[in-house]
């Protein structure tokens, strides 16, 4: 395996007595699209400011390209940084702006106008070069301030959340064409977010963190289909949770008792963060099926719909187990001849043994 870009070991930050980073251990591999994803507060761009050489860590290691860090001042690690304020010099024109790290290092002007003109045309604004910056709407700039980072070369784009500003619709065309570029220069990159859809459809890896801690490092689909616990099963994407009790285990299944469901069999590899503590059992919306007419489920319960809300291609039903208060969310399509149930009605709701996870 090759070495990994970054390795990150016994991190710890400090401000004051304040910890806003904990034991950090993570690697993260050569051209990874990798995503720090968490709760605001949670240490995000403490860490990825702490990549750059911004902040100084406390305690612990910081190694790129298989060399320590400590010491080695910003300006100076292959390393490069895209804020969220997309900071621009709004003086200069595009071209200059994209200019100004290589001008900054001396490097002959015929080789300057061939890189900043690779780059402007990279993030798709040829044609642009020439253009006030002041000018520019709030894509174009973040697209100058990514090709102004682009142009440098660097090892390792660390960008914090550099698609909030946008608004919906261009913040979704960005982050297709974030990805697309990152696979086009094969940089790695490191990307802060707290929209944890940004996360899911961009990275390869993702790194969530909670309280200065890192929850679990795992690609999309792992970390959508296996949290680890349940606080990362409820921050990505909903998450049904029911009490659960461990009552016994046997080689490599699980009995447990489950509020609504009852005894059930699980198999041990269920637990996804480990058998040791699990007292909830979680259960994505969409594993859960509202069944119409004569269909049938390997499982099935009666619930009362106590509220539904409409969206054109899906439904999305709040429901009310049996022997229990607490409402389960279900999301159906609506697909061809599907009846949408209203308010009092019985549902019968299907579901299986597998799409559960034991979690605690
Ligand atoms: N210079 C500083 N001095 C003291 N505390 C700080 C400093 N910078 C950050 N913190 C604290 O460290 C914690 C983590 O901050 P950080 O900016 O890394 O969070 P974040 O995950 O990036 O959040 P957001 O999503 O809101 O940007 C916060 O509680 C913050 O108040
Ligand atoms: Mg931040």
């Amino acid at each position: 395996m090759t070495q990994p870009i970054i390795q990150l070991s016994g991190l710890d930050k400090y401000y004051g007595n304040f910890q806003a980073l904990s034991q950090i251990n993570l690697d993260i591999k050569t051209g990874e699209f990798f995503s720090l994803l968490g709760p605001s507060g949670c240490g995000k761009t403490t860490l990825l400011r702490a990549i750059a050489g911004f902040e100084v860590i406390s305690a612990g290691s910081l190694h790129i390209d298989g060399a320590s860090m400590e010491d080695v001042p910003a300006n100076q690690r292959p390393t490069n940084m895209v804020f969220q304020s997309y900071a621009i010099f709004p003086h200069m024109s595009v071209s200059e702006n994209v200019a100004y790290g290589l001008k900054a290092r001396r490097l002959p002007k015929a080789e300057i106008e061939k890189r900043v003109a690779e780059a402007i045309s990279m993030v798709g604004l040829d044609g642009f070069g020439d253009r006030a910056s002041h000018g520019l709407s709030g894509g174009q700039r973040q697209r100058v301030a990514l090709a102004r980072a682009l142009v440098l070369k660097p090892r390792v784009l660390l960008l914090d959340e550099p698609l909030s500003a946008l608004d919906k619709k261009l913040r979704e065309q960005m982050q297709s064409e974030l990805r697309q570029l990152q696979r086009a220069v094969g940089i790695t990159f490191v990307l802060v977010t707290h929209d944890q859809e940004e996360a899911l459809t961009m990275s390869d890896r993702i790194a969530v963190m909670f309280d200065g801690e890192i929850a679990q490092v795992a690609s999309p689909q792992e970390l959508y289909g296996k949290p680890t616990n349940r606080q990362v099963a409820n921050f990505i994407g909903q998450m049904n949770f029911l009490d659960a009790k461990v009552m016994g285990v046997d080689g490599d299944k699980v009995l447990v008792d489950v509020q609504s469901l009852g005894k059930l069999t699980l198999d041990l590899h269920q637990a996804t963060g480990g058998i040791e503590g699990c007292n909830v059992v979680g259960v994505r919306p969409e594993m859960l099926t509202i069944l119409d007419g004569s269909q049938a489920a390997e499982r099935e319960i009666e619930a009362e719909v106590c509220e539904v809300f409409y969206y054109g291609d899906m439904t999305y039903y709040e429901v009310i187990l049996p022997f229990t208060e607490a409402k389960i969310t279900i999301t159906m399509r609506n697909t061809a001849g599907r009846k949408v149930l209203g308010e009092g009605e019985t549902a019968r709701v299907g579901w299986s043994q597998s799409s559960l996870l034991l979690l605690k």
